[in-house]
């Protein structure tokens, strides 16, 4: 069955190289499900040779974990490590069908992306844009060919969660999102159609649960306390997420909403305080039970 938006699937072009921009941790688990999904040639770009050798090393580290496991054939694994390639340059996505963005989620970061991105790419070559909350339609706008421009958000873990937005901009044409959509369903993921406006639906409903958690502490109740009245009401407690996510996109989705929608969202001082220490969350989650770090506890 067609998902609810979706164009007819005949529009979809074939993808046989596949591009990823970034190589952190949401591009690199993207460039693991692009290539066991997808079996096609991945290459990962980032700014420094650092960066793009930890990328490929997660993914063939990922790759040998589950061959481990038996997951995969050990001839599985020797076809899909090939298939990963990194690279800080943007020549290798002269014959990619298929470009994901996952760099900083910063307007003008991600413009000057596509825009560097026209340059390499042939003018058929869909990009798609992993952002969390910003608008579509904007990213594109100042492109030659901003009818190839679409939303593919996931969702962390991207390997366990199955859920794809994809979101058309207001040029997009029918045979990107019937790309998209193809892709997304080639990836196994279940897709839906989200509209342009700030932070789509997930980041939206999410941003109101995350915002009232944080309100309620900076209340002065403790956050050990919120999170574990989330016992069974959720799979993961609002404070353990935000150290999934990383609190900077946690703090850039809930400031846009409140930007976007001002009398129904909420910063937190709480989680703008953890942003600007550069702390990776609030607890440390290393012997399994989460445990609310001395540097986090300062700040509360
Ligand atoms: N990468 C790959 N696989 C992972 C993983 C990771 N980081 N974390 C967990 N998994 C896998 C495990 O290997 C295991 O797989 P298996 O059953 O096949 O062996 C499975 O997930 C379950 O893991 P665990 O038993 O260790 O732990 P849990 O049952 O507690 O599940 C969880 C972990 C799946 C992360 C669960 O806690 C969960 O669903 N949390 C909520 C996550 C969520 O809400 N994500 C959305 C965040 S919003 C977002 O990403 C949007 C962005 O724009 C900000």
């Amino acid at each position: 069955k067609r998902p609810a938006g979706a164009p007819d699937k005949a529009l979809a072009r074939t993808v046989t190289k596949v591009g990823i921009v970034g190589a952190g941790l949401m591009a690199s688990q993207l460039a693991l499900l692009f290539v066991q999904r997808l079996q096609v040639p991945v290459v990962l770009t980032d700014i420094d040779d650092d960066r793009v050798a930890k990328g490929v090393g997660y993914v063939h580290a990922e790759l040998d974990r589950l061959a481990a496991k038996g997951r995969i054939s050990r001839d599985r694994l020797t076809r899909y490590r090939s298939l990963v390639s990194g690279s800080t340059s943007k020549a290798g996505f002269a014959d990619a069908d298929f470009v994901i963005e996952a760099v900083f989620e910063e307007m003008s970061v991600k413009k000057q992306v596509f825009a560097e991105l026209e340059q390499v790419t042939g003018a058929e070559c869909v990009f798609a844009t992993n952002t969390s909350s910003l608008s579509i339609t904007e990213m594109a706008a100042d492109l030659q060919h901003p009818e190839r421009v679409v939303g593919f958000h996931f969702f962390n873990p991207v390997a366990v969660m199955p859920l794809l937005e994809i979101i058309p901009g207001a040029q997009t044409d029918d045979a990107t999102l019937a790309t998209a959509f193809a892709v997304g369903k080639d990836l196994k993921k279940t897709c839906i159609r989200a509209a342009d406006r700030p932070s789509f639906i997930v980041n939206r409903l999410l941003g109101r649960f995350m915002g009232e958690a944080a309100r309620i502490v900076d209340e002065g109740t403790p956050i050990e306390v919120v999170d574990r009245a989330f016992a069974g009401l959720a799979p993961m407690p609002p404070f353990v997420l935000i150290g999934l996510v990383g609190p900077a996109i946690a703090l850039h989705n809930g400031e846009t909403l409140v930007r976007a929608f001002p009398d129904r969202f909420y910063a937190s001082p709480t989680l703008q305080r953890l942003v600007a220490a550069k702390l990776p969350g609030f607890y440390d989650l290393s012997s399994g039970r989460p445990v609310l770090t001395p540097e986090a506890a300062e700040l509360i």
